[in-house]
C-alpha cells in the first residue's frame, strides 16, 4: 500500500489517494507506532478558521518511530554516517542503537535543564551529529525545535528566538567550512543581547575555538552529559502538537515561522522519502542540504530514519579540499542515493571534468535535485557524469510549507524528463489557476500553481500569527493552497516549474524576500531607499541586484562609492547573513515610481536582466528620465 513499485501501482495509488484519501492515508499510517490511534484521518481542510488536521486524536512520538521501532530489527544497522569537513579528520558512524542512546541522553540533559513539552528550543549548530541528535532530543521530550541555519547573522537569530519566544539554545563553539573556522557561539552571544527570553545555552565543543561562557546561563554539553541516564521515555504527543518551527522568507520584510505538526509530517516524510527515492534496505543515502533548511529536516534526518535507512551527514563544502569532494565522499561511503541542489551541480560543472571523472561513483543508483528548477545543461551533466547514464534523476518540487516532496518522478517508475518536476505524488492534486482564480484545464498550459485539497504534510500555521498563514496561502484562491510559483503543464501532463510569481528571490536554492533584503540595506547610514530584484545567475540560479539611493545623491568619487557599497554589504551581512549579500549594487539618484509612489519593479527587473530594449511603457512614471540613468549605469 504505502510503496509504489510500478507505473501501474502509481496510477492505482494516485486514484485511490484522491478518491478515498482517508482510507489511503490510514493504511499508510498503520505502519507506525502509536500510543493512541486517531479519531479521524483528515479534518478542517483549508477552512478559513483553521488549518488542516491529520490523524486528530492520535498520540505518538516521532522519535519512537525513527529509533525505538527499528531497534529489534536494525539495532546494529548504521543510522548516521558523519563525514567531517576535513577529509583528514576521522569520520564517525552511529548505529540505530547508539543513536537511540545518544538521543535519550541529550533528551535527559534537556529535561535536567528545565525544557518541558511545548517549549521552544533554538538550534544554531554546524552540520555535525549533535545537530541531528539535538533535533531528535527535542522531539523526544516534546519540545518544539527551531533550527536556524548556522550562516544566519546574530540579528537574524535574535528575530527568530524572539518570535518563537525560545528559552533554550543549543549551539557550538565554532564550525569548520573549507579551510576556515567560523565562530558560532560568539554570534549567539551577540544575538542574546537582544533576547531576554533565553535562560539556558548549551554549547557543543566541536573545534576547540575559545568561547566566553556566561555564568548561570551557559553550560558545556559534555559536562551536562556526565552521568545522565541512557534511556528516556518518549513524551506522548498529540497528532497536531507542533513538532518544529522553521523560518522562511515571504514577500513581506519579516520571515515567517512555518509550523509543522507531529503525525501528518511523520507520515508524509516517510511516504515521500521511500517512494520518490525508491529506497531499499541497504541503501546509503546522502542529502547534501544542511539541517538548517527544510530539505535537511525531511530528507536528511526524519525521512531516512523513519524508513530505517542510513543517512550521511556532511559538514563540509563541495569544493574543499578540492572540487572532487562530493564524489570522493560518495566512493568512500558507497553512497547509493544522492540528493543535491542545481546550484551545487552548476558550480562543480564549472571546474575541470577530471574532478568527477577520477571517481568511480559505481555505488550510485538514484540521483535527486531540489531547490530550484534544474536547467537542462545541468541535468544532462548530472545524468552523464555523475549517474554515468544509468541513474534516474528525480527533480523534486516542494516547499518549506509543504513538509515534503509534492511533484517529482518516482525514481525509475514515473517519467523523468529534463527541466520537468514531473507528475504529482499520490495525495497531491496540483492545479493551474488563471489570474481570476479559475482552474485552467488541459495540457500545454501555464498558470499559478496551487494545490487542491489537503495533504498530510501541509503547513499548519505560522508561529504566533495564524492570520498570516491564512492570508498567505489559503485566502488568495479560496479552497486551494497557493504556492507562489508559476508552472506549466506540458503536452504529456508533466509539470514544469517556472519560478516564483511573488517578490521572492531564489538564491542557490534559498529563499529571500526582496523586502527583507531592502530592509537590511536600509539599515546602512548611507542609504535612503533601495529596491532589490533577482536576475539570472549562472551558478546561483538567481542573483541579488540592488538599486540604492544614497543620502546626498550618487557619490561622485570612487572612494565614496566603495564606502557606500561596503556599508550596504555590511548591513545585509549583519541583518541576515553572508548568504544574502547582493551580487550587484547600483547607486542611483532615483527609482522608477508611478505617480502613486509605487516602485515599478518590472522595469528594474528588465534592466537587471539586461533587457534594456523592451522596458515597456514608461510614460506613466513620475520621472521617466530616471530610467535612462538606470539603464546607462547598469552593472
Ligand atoms: C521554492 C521553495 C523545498 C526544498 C528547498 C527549497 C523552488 C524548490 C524546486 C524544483 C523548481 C523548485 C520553488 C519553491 N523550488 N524545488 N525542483 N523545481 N523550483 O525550499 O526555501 O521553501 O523554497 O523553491 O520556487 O516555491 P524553500
Amino acid at each position: 500500500m504505502s510503496r509504489v513499485r510500478t507505473l501501474e501501482d502509481y496510477h492505482t495509488d494516485y486514484r485511490h489517494s484522491v478518491e478515498d484519501p482517508d482510507a489511503f492515508w490510514a493504511a499508510c499510517a498503520e505502519e507506525f507506532t502509536w500510543h493512541k490511534k486517531w479519531d479521524s484521518v483528515r479534518g478542517g481542510e483549508f477552512s478559513p478558521a483553521g488549518a488542516s488536521t491529520w490523524f486528530a486524536g492520535a498520540e505518538l512520538n516521532i522519535t519512537e518511530n525513527c529509533l525505538d521501532r527499528h531497534l529489534a530489527q536494525r539495532g546494529n544497522k548504521l543510522a548516521i554516517i558523519f563525514e567531517p569537513n576535513d577529509p583528514r579528520t576521522r569520520h564517525l558512524r552511529l548505529t540505530y542503537r547508539e543513536l537511540h542512546t545518544q538521543v535519550c541522553q541529550m533528551a535527559n540533559v534537556l529535561k535536567k535543564n528545565g525544557v518541558r513539552k511545548g517549549d521552544r528550543v533554538v538550534l544554531y549548530l554546524p552540520m555535525i551529529p549533535q545537530l541531528a541528535i539535538a533535533v531528535l532530543a527535542c522531539a523526544r521530550v516534546g519540545a518544539v525545535h527551531g533550527v536556524v541555519f548556522a550562516g544566519f547573522s546574530a540579528h537574524a537569530i535574535a528575530d527568530r528566538v524572539n518570535d518563537a519566544q525560545a528559552e533554550f539554545i543549543i549551539t557550538a563553539d565554532a564550525l569548520e567550512r573549507g579551510a576556515k573556522q567560523i565562530p558560532v557561539k560568539s554570534v549567539v552571544d551577540e544575538a542574546l543581547a537582544l533576547c531576554p527570553s533565553v535562560r539556558r545555552v548549551l554549547v557543543v565543543e566541536h573545534t576547540g575555538w575559545p568561547v566566553d561562557m556566561r555564568e548561570g546561563r551557559d553550560a558545556w554539553l559534555h559536562d551536562e552529559l556526565v552521568g545522565v541516564e541512557k534511556t528516556c521515555p518518549a513524551e506522548p504527543m498529540a497528532a497536531e502538537d507542533p513538532l518544529f518551527i522553521l523560518y522562511t522568507s515571504g514577500s513581506t520584510g519579516k520571515p515567517k515561522g512555518v509550523v509543522h505538526s507531529q503525525a501528518g509530517y511523520m507520515v508524509w516524510a516517510d511516504y515521500t522519502f521511500r517512494n520518490v527515492f525508491q529506497v531499499e534496505e541497504n541503501d546509503v543515502y546522502w542529502c547534501t542540504a544542511d539541517i538548517g533548511w527544510v530539505t535537511g529536516h525531511t530528507y536528511g534526518l526524519y525521512g531516512p530514519l523513519l524508513a530505517g535507512g542510513t543517512t550521511l551527514l556532511f559538514e563540509g563544502v563541495p569544493t574543499f579540499p578540492s572540487a572532487g569532494r562530493f564524489w570522493e565522499v560518495i566512493d568512500k561511503h558507497h553512497v547509493t542515493i544522492f540528493y543535491t541542489a542545481p546550484t551545487a551541480i552548476r558550480s562543480l560543472m564549472a571546474t575541470p571534468i577530471d574532478n568527477v571523472l577520477s571517481y568511480s561513483l559505481s555505488s550510485l543508483r538514484v540521483l535527486g535535485s531540489v531547490g530550484e528548477p534544474i536547467n537542462e545543461e545541468a541535468w544532462h551533466w548530472y545524468h552523464q557524469h555523475v549517474g554515468k547514464g544509468r541513474c534516474p534523476i528525480v527533480d523534486t518540487w516542494w516547499q518549506t510549507e509543504t513538509g515534503g516532496i509534492m511533484i517529482s518522478a518516482l525514481a525509475g517508475i514515473t517519467p523523468s524528463v529534463p527541466a520537468r518536476a514531473g507528475l504529482p505524488l499520490p495525495g497531491v492534486q496540483p492545479v493551474l489557476l488563471a489570474q481570476d482564480g479559475s482552474e485552467i484545464e488541459g495540457n500545454d498550459q501555464e498558470g499559478y500553481l496551487a494545490i487542491k485539497g489537503s495533504w498530510p504534510g501541509v503547513i499548519r500555521t505560522t508561529w504566533g500569527d495564524h492570520e498570516r498563514c491564512q492570508q498567505t496561502y489559503f485566502t488568495p484562491y479560496p479552497g486551494y493552497y497557493f504556492t507562489g510559483d508559476g508552472a506549466r503543464r506540458d503536452e504529456n501532463g508533466l509539470y514544469r516549474i517556472i519560478g516564483r510569481v511573488d517578490d521572492v528571490i531564489n538564491v542557490s536554492g534559498h529563499r529571500f524576500g526582496t523586502a527583507e533584503i531592502e530592509n537590511a540595506i536600509n539599515q546602512s547610514e548611507y542609504v535612503i531607499e533601495s529596491a532589490v530584484v533577482g536576475y539570472p545567475h549562472d551558478v546561483k540560479g538567481q542573483g541579488i541586484y540592488a538599486y540604492v539611493i544614497c543620502a546626498g545623491g550618487v557619490p561622485t568619487t570612487d572612494i565614496d562609492v566603495q564606502r557606500a557599497e561596503a556599508s550596504i554589504i555590511e548591513a545585509v551581512v549583519a541583518e541576515i547573513g553572508r548568504i544574502a549579500k547582493p551580487d550587484k549594487i547600483q547607486l542611483v539618484s532615483g527609482l522608477p515610481k508611478t505617480r502613486s509612489g509605487k516602485i515599478m519593479r518590472r522595469i528594474l527587473r528588465k534592466v537587471a536582466e539586461g533587457e534594456t530594449q523592451a522596458l515597456g511603457d514608461t510614460t506613466t512614471l513620475l520621472d521617466p528620465l530616471v530610467v535612462d540613468e538606470i539603464v546607462a549605469g547598469r552593472k
